[in-house]
């Protein structure tokens, strides 16, 4: 496992990220949605850094496919909660790889009556993109590896790690296997 950014970067970046969307909304609504599970740390640090008055909710999503690979075919399993009709939304997001689920989900609610829909994801994974998206405010930039750590997971494991290292999702997947506990 290699360390990829530091708890300390991850802070300062954060930190940055916050800075600049509270410049951009000074005097707007804000609606910050967080894509659950894997944003919920990240989540929980960026609001703490954006200083102009905003509300949260929580969506989560299911992504048909293999522990490192997402099929494209999307399904919300936790809906938004708030009337989101003429809604400024922040869509917090732990990484974006292919872009079918962020794209998925911003027409959704584009469809349910959102005036505005932007993007902020901490890690903007740039080789397996399959749609336009635009990421309007990326922590990182990165252009291929798996990441865990700091809310992210490989088969669930590995979310609460400070920091965001890189690991062989091939070696994780069949060591995971290998700990599965079986009948004698
Ligand atoms: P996309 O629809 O292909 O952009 O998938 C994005 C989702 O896949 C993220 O929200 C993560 O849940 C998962 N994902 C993609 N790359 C990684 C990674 O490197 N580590 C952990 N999860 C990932
Ligand atoms: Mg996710």
């Amino acid at each position: 496992m290699k360390e990829i950014y530091s708890a300390r970067q991850i802070a300062g970046r954060v930190r940055e990220l916050g800075e600049k969307i509270t410049e951009d909304y000074r005097g707007r609504e804000l609606l910050a949605v967080c894509i659950l599970k894997g944003a919920f740390i990240f989540f929980a640090d960026l609001v703490r850094c954006i200083n102009t008055e905003l509300k949260i909710d929580f969506v989560r999503l299911s992504s048909y496919g293999s522990h490192a690979d997402s099929s494209g075919s999307i399904l919300i399993t936790r809906d938004i909660e708030t009337d989101i009709r003429n809604k400024n939304i922040l869509l917090v997001e732990d990484i974006v790889d292919t872009g079918l689920s962020l794209s998925y989900l911003s027409r959704y609610l584009q469809k349910k009556g959102a005036s505005e829909v932007r993007i902020c994801a901490l890690v903007d994974k740039r080789e397996r993109r399959k749609t336009s998206i635009r990421v309007n405010y990326p922590g990182f930039t990165l252009q291929k590896g798996f990441l865990v750590g700091y809310g992210l997971d490989i088969a669930e494991k590995y979310r609460n790690l400070p920091e965001i290292c890189e690991v062989d999702p091939d070696k994780e997947i069949k060591a995971i296997n290998q700990e599965t506990p079986y009948d004698c």
